[in-house]
């Protein structure tokens, strides 16, 4: 295995929708203070994407944007690996090598594949049950320590840790097998308009999610509308969701504790609570914002840093897949 000194972390997203508060608060706030301590790599999972049906201008224009807002939220393409899954052809060349070391037994007993295909009955194709090992590819190219997952991953790290292990059973050392990478848990932002469910880039209901580009009068209506309680006490309860969840936002966005805030907001009316919420996420946003278009408005700029991205991301991934490929008994490929 090559020597680092810094442990690897790979973490991709999917282009499903526009960021939302809750991805940057949950994911990419933290992403953010990873590449300071990590070696990062930054994948915008284009192909996993296509697993369910894409407008393919709008696919286009949803990982541009992805990838734009991964670099204005404060990801440094220098520092780290930004690059689109769809790029390193490596990703495909493994995930059908590993298609054929995992079991129809183990992909049916993932429950993303069993959620997706009775969301999508009418297009159960073999991406979405082989979704898996395509994942797995991506994780073990990169001969990566650390995955930073949510819930909803974690059985997906799983059967990538397992696929590994059978793996360099049967060949000899190949992949470095992947931990979880447990950071500080960001916070969990839940949907402003149902609060016992998470708040999700592919919600079809918009008032439900603040996306981080969203303008600023949106932001404060959206949050203005969100669904609290009848009563009048800004206090952090799971009988509250509404609340907690404002809370958990306000908190997310100023870096206060759930008690400071709790404190600040004794005794003022849910009206005025909502106000502060909603200028506090504004104000974290601005920034971003100004980024981002920025960033548009250098269009040539971006595009070099896709282009090292991919260069650099598919040298790490050359490595593995030659590896692999030398071990299974395919012949050298001539680069
Ligand atoms: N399946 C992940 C999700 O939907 C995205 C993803 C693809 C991923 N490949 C990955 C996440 C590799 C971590 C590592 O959230």
């Amino acid at each position: 295995m090559e020597t680092q000194e810094k442990k690897r972390i790979y973490s991709a997203m999917q282009p499903s929708g526009m960021i939302t508060l809750g991805n940057f608060l949950g994911a990419l706030n933290n992403w953010n203070q990873m590449q300071e301590e990590y070696d990062c790599i930054f994948c915008v999972a284009n192909m996993h994407a296509i697993t369910v049906r894409q407008d393919p201008a709008e696919l286009r224009k949803r990982c541009r944007d992805l990838i734009t807002q991964f670099i204005a939220v404060g990801l440094d393409p220098e520092k780290n690996i930004i690059y689109y899954q769809s790029h390193v052809p490596a990703h495909a060349q493994l995930g059908w090598i590993l298609d054929c070391y995992t079991y129809m037994g183990e992909l049916s007993r993932m429950t993303q594949f069993k959620d997706k295909s009775a969301k999508h009955a009418d297009n159960i194709n073999a991406g979405l049950f082989t979704y898996p090992s395509l994942m797995a590819a991506d994780i073990l190219l990169y001969q990566t320590d650390l995955v930073p997952v949510g819930e909803d991953q974690r059985q997906h790290l799983e059967i990538t840790r397992d696929i590994g292990e059978r793996f360099n059973g049967l060949y000899g050392e190949t992949f470095r097998i992947p931990e979880a990478y447990i950071g500080k848990v960001g916070a969990r932002v839940m949907a402003l308009q149902d609060p016992t469910k998470k708040m999700s880039k592919s919600d079809e209901n918009k008032n439900n999610t603040i996306a981080i580009l969203d303008d600023p009068a949106v932001i404060m209506n959206k949050v203005k509308r969100a669904v609290t309680d009848s009563e009048n006490e800004v206090r952090f309860a799971e009988e509250k969701p509404g609340i907690s969840n404002l809370l958990s936002i306000y908190s997310g966005v100023t870096g206060k504790t759930i008690a400071e805030a709790e404190k600040e907001f004794a005794g003022v009316g849910y009206g005025a609570f909502k106000n502060a919420v909603g200028e506090a996420v504004v104000a974290k946003l601005e920034p971003i914002q100004k980024n981002f278009k920025d960033l548009q408005n250098n269009k040539d700029y971006l595009d070099a840093i896709i282009k090292e991205g991919a260069q650099k991301a598919e040298r790490i991934a050359n490595r593995t897949l030659d590896k692999v490929q030398k071990k299974i008994g395919f012949p050298l490929t001539i680069r």
